[in-house]
């Protein structure tokens, strides 16, 4: 007999954890808050393109005067892709017969059609979106969207802070990248194995003590190796990790990386990265600059070979992020396309993991019973990272940390 609203078996609990389509939990859950879709750089005035995310695709196009729109990827008349057509005004003009939309999604001409009328029921979906930091965060869910306040950061926003943004998408699931964000046993090995920079010296074997706290935005990460030795990370629901790793020479000011795993469906994810460097002096400033204009480019997955069979590192000196990035793929993308948890045998030092799932879980049960979920919220008082932009590691012995994704 069907159970609706039945409590799901272990596997299907797991199974959970990995599916964002439109018609599942986590992907109604995902629904409700704000992801990056693109970067800004991704679409000029005038220009559109595709985007896929959560299993979905979509058409984001930025109108002549700049402001960009994301709607449905397909057109309501034959459902040819629409970023095939064209940008005209502020409005988006399909390949095939013509009709028009606007940035929400309404039909507002169908040129072959004698009736100049437009149906209402004549529209696509049309999503909220908000530009942050050089990137296009959407809102995909139903209703009104919620302010844009989660994802934002003090950090990126302090006046002349330096900002870069990556992207690379990976054939992998989302919530393997969540789990590594919160699994800080891994620095110590997928971090060590290729030393490379202040990074690899910031690195070491030290097992952690661990602590996991919730708070409003999500989970804070304490990482302890030694009264010396403290890191921490602010995990941001659902998707978001926040860490500083030092910069690209030693005296550089150490970086804030924002992490977004966005899934495109299940078996695909884009790593959308912030970097943002307190302004220092002129050489760090364009170090910072330079780095990003030569391998911001760099996209682990397209070098799986490499990295699996031949083990070559990537490029080592002078690539910081892309070789965190490389490290964090390996490890990630060698437990699966789909990792099969059924098969995992964990520990007490896989606290992070287990408080995470913890977490989505009884998101997901509230949603299923139609309770109401928590209101996760931008945090009042930003968390300090052990290593504040400025300071350098070796002028703060209580503070050093090694930390990564
Ligand atoms: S398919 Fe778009 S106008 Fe016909
Ligand atoms: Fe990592």
């Amino acid at each position: 007999m069907d159970m609706p609203n039945a409590a799901p078996g272990r596997a299907e609990q797991l199974a959970l954890l990995t599916q964002t389509a439109p018609d599942t939990e986590m992907g109604r859950l995902l629904r409700r808050f704000w992801h990056p879709v693109a970067l800004s750089s991704d679409v000029l005035p005038g220009h559109a393109v595709p985007v896929e995310a959560l299993g979905e695709t979509f058409t984001l196009f930025r109108g002549e005067s700049g402001t960009p729109y994301l709607v449905g990827g397909r057109c309501r008349h034959r459902q040819t892709l629409l970023h095939t057509g064209w940008v005209q005004g502020e409005k988006i003009r399909c390949i095939y017969h013509g009709w028009q939309f606007d940035g929400s999604g309404r039909c507002v001409q169908r040129p072959a059609e004698k009736e100049a009328r437009v149906p209402p029921g004549c529209r696509i979906p049309g999503h909220p979106v908000h530009e942050y930091c050089g990137m296009v965060f959407a809102y995909l869910g139903e209703g009104e969207a919620p302010a844009f306040e989660l994802p934002r950061k003090d950090v990126f926003e302090v006046p002349g802070v330096l900002i870069a943004v990556t992207k690379e998408t990976w054939r992998i699931n989302w919530f393997q990248q969540i789990e590594n964000s919160l699994d800080a046993v891994h620095v110590s090995f997928v971090h060590q194995a290729l030393r490379v920079g202040p990074f690899g010296d910031a690195v070491t074997t030290m097992m952690p003590d661990l602590s996991y706290v919730e708070n409003e935005a999500g989970i804070e990460q304490i990482a302890v190796r030694a009264h010396d030795n403290v890191r921490k990370s602010d995990w941001t629901f659902p998707n978001n990790n926040h860490v500083v790793v030092p910069g690209l020479r030693k005296g550089d000011p150490w970086i804030d990386f924002g992490i977004w795993m966005v899934p495109k469906d299940d078996e695909r994810s884009t790593r959308f990265t912030i970097y943002a460097m307190a302004p220092a002096d002129d050489d760090a400033n364009e170090r910072f600059r330079a780095y990003f204009r030569e391998f911001g480019g760099y996209n682990a997955d397209e070098h799986y070979d490499e990295l699996f069979h031949q083990r070559k590192a990537p490029p080592e000196e002078d690539f910081l992020a892309g070789l965190i990035s490389a490290q964090d793929y390996v490890a990630q993308r060698g437990q699966g396309v789909v990792a099969d948890r059924r098969l995992e045998m964990l520990g007490k030092s896989d606290l992070g993991v287990v408080t995470l799932r913890r977490v989505f879980w009884r998101e997901l049960d509230a949603l299923r019973e139609g309770r109401p979920t928590k209101h996760w919220r931008k945090r009042a008082e930003p968390l300090s990272l052990p290593m504040q932009p400025g300071r350098q590691r070796d002028d703060s012995p209580a503070s050093t940390a090694a930390t990564a994704s």
